[in-house]
């Protein structure tokens, strides 16, 4: 089934807030406080439902020549059936269109990543730039997230 995915709207913000950090509590992915999702608003994705977001993703430019998939969430209800692969997918099209190749991701669930398109390569590879939030994680500096890499031909 697909989905319709949309940019985010300010008012979504609250509710991508509860689902990104709903899973952040349980250790799969990094929190993000509301502030940062405010002031990153047109990164963000949703699939709704009525009035309720149920799922969304981020894609956030960090250089050049790379942007990264953020944030990634879809409420348990509804995972399995696509939307996860449908928001990474409509990323690397933003990402085409926009003219950036490498499009990379910091993830625990590997897997699903590759199931995208992915292929993992060692963290060192990537600029420091992108390593500027890694502090906020409650995890830092003993990272045990996997860098994969999806290269487009733009
Ligand atoms: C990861 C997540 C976004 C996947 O969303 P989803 O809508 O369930 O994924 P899809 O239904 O599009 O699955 C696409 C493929 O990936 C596989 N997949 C889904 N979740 C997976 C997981 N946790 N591990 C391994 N493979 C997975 C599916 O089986 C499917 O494979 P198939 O095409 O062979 O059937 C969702 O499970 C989620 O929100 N998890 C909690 C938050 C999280 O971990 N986010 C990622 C942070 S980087």
């Amino acid at each position: 089934m697909a989905y319709k995915i949309e940019k985010a709207r300010i008012h979504d913000a609250t509710q991508m807030h509860k689902l990104i950090n709903y899973f952040a509590d349980k250790g799969e992915m990094l929190p993000r406080s509301l502030s940062e999702i405010y002031e990153n608003i047109r990164d963000y994705f949703v699939v709704r439902q009525g009035e309720q977001v149920i799922a969304c993703g981020a894609l956030h430019i960090s250089w050049v020549d790379l942007a990264e998939i953020k944030s990634l969430a879809v409420i348990e209800e509804h995972q399995k059936q696509g939307i996860g692969d449908q928001l990474v997918e409509y990323c690397l099209k933003e990402a085409d269109n926009l003219g950036i190749a490498p499009v990379f991701c910091l993830s625990y669930i590997p897997a699903f990543f590759k199931k995208c398109g992915f292929t993992e390569v060692d963290k060192m590879e990537l600029p420091r730039k992108v390593w500027t939030e890694c502090y906020r994680c409650p995890k830092f500096p003993n990272c045990d997230e996997v860098a994969l890499i999806c290269h487009l031909e733009v």
